[in-house]
């Protein structure tokens, strides 16, 4: 350490990460600067924390002996994409043909749910899911699993391996599904309380109450959920509301009394922070409102939104009313783990409500968006001081299509739409959690 860098305490740092960085400090609908972009950056880290983000001029020399240095020079460092709806469980059904929601989860979502009463089957596919998340540079996600405890452990446990900061849940529902697959509002009381005592804030790990969604919980089982959250005022919880019409007229017919789809759950007081509802299609002026002023948050789920004909999310009424979105795979109705062929459809799905989504606002929704969407950006989403060093390294010419684009690109922002439109997994060359390399795609 020398007195040219008075302010960068080198001394006690133990990683650094040398690449062209990008990362987002707010909103860029709200502010011309919300991103920040490093063309020859270097990332110092201390046991996987962010010390600074600096120009590697000024400090390359500077690093103490040891240090251990990932050189990515000529890749792009953003930090990891964040996920904020999907099922583990539905990885292996993922492209079922031909059906519509409540169809589809009759047909081949219940069957394949199932399964996940078998733990030894239950730790293979969350296994596996956890490789298609570092393998698409996402590094944290919100993730149902079945209705089964063990399907509980078996995603926390490999995310535990793996030290991924992972939301989730064991699915609650107490009606209008195979009996197999049904809970009571006592036993999905007594074992959500448990798997919070084992796994909330253990480690990385974040517990949410995970209600199916409103058909399939009666109004008991919906207070239970209420209940867990007043006693665990620190946890999550997540669901799914508007996501068909037919859906949507289904909940009209089980709960008369309620204004809108929205309101069944407001009325059990589920709306607040750290309330995530995946879809958010069909609702309305008042529904959006109520999003708004409880701080409840939407996961924009294009995939599953085309792939099962639901509807199309509209971000400008979101915007409108400034509530908290982020992009989500929502696997197995979505067609695909990485959050870079997400962000594609989600651009295609605002051109046909004759909406705008900038490249900056997509890698937003998918970082630092998606972050404060799930109440993790005090811990995750940016690459400021003291956050946690989840980060994907990414190559934007990964295929020969994507090299022949990038040559005549001239602007960062043509670049990263070039890579939300063309990239995938190939593009993801390595993925890092708490500064350490997780995933690499040229060992595999
Ligand atoms: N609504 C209730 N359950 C599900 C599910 O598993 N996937 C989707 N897309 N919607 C749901
Ligand atoms: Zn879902």
């Amino acid at each position: 350490m020398t007195s040219d860098l008075p302010s960068l305490d080198t001394d006690s740092c133990d990683t650094a990460i040398r690449a062209s960085f990008l990362h987002f400090l707010s909103d860029p609908d709200k502010s011309g600067d919300a991103h920040e972009y490093l063309d020859d950056g270097l990332l110092i880290l201390r046991q996987g924390r962010v010390q600074a983000l600096v120009e590697a001029v000024d400090a390359i020399d500077y690093l103490p002996d040891g240090t251990a240095l990932y050189d990515y020079s000529g890749r792009l460092v953003m930090p990891g994409f964040i996920d904020t709806h999907t099922h583990y469980p539905q990885s292996g059904m993922i492209a079922s043909h031909g059906l519509q929601l409540l169809d589809w989860l009759e047909q081949y979502t219940f069957p394949t749910e199932t399964r996940f009463a078998e733990r030894e089957y239950a730790d293979k596919i969350a296994a596996f899911f956890c490789e298609q998340m570092l393998r698409n540079g996402t590094t944290t996600s919100a993730v149902f699993a079945t209705v089964h405890s063990e399907s509980v452990d078996a995603i926390f446990e490999q995310a535990q391996q793996r030290n991924m900061c992972l939301i989730a849940g064991k699915v609650m529902m107490d009606r209008n599904a195979p009996e197999n697959l049904c809970d009571t509002a006592e036993s999905s009381y007594r074992q959500s309380s448990e798997l919070i005592q084992r796994w909330h804030l253990k480690g990385r790990n974040l517990y949410a109450v995970t209600p199916r969604f409103a058909p399939c919980s009666s109004p008991a089982q919906l207070e239970v959920c209420a209940q867990l959250i007043s006693e665990h005022p620190d946890i999550y919880l997540q669901s799914h509301v508007a996501e068909n019409l037919d859906e949507v007229r289904w909940v009209s017919e089980l709960f008369p009394d309620n204004r809108s789809y929205l309101d069944v759950y407001d009325s059990f007081d589920l709306l607040g922070p750290r309330a995530m509802f995946a879809h958010c299609i069909h609702l309305d002026q008042v529904d959006r409102e109520r999003m708004a002023a409880s701080g409840a948050a939407m996961a924009f789920c294009p995939t599953s939104n085309l792939f099962l004909g639901s509807g199309l999310f509209s971000l400008d009424d979101a915007r409108a009313q400034d509530i908290r979105v982020g992009i989500a795979t929502d696997v197995g109705a979505g067609t695909s783990f990485s959050l870079l062929q997400t962000l594609n459809e989600a651009y295609k799905v605002c051109q046909l409500a004759g909406q705008s989504l900038t490249p900056l606002k997509a890698f937003y929704l998918a970082t630092l968006g998606a972050a404060e969407a799930l109440y993790i950006d005090h811990r995750l989403g940016n690459f400021t001081v003291g956050k946690e060093a989840d980060f994907v390294v990414l190559d934007l010419a990964a295929t020969e299509l994507m090299q022949c684009r990038m040559e005549q690109a001239q602007t960062l922002e043509e670049r990263l739409f070039a890579l939300m439109m063309l990239g995938d997994d190939r593009s993801v060359q390595a993925t890092h959690l708490m500064g350490q390399r997780q995933y690499s795609r040229s060992t595999q």
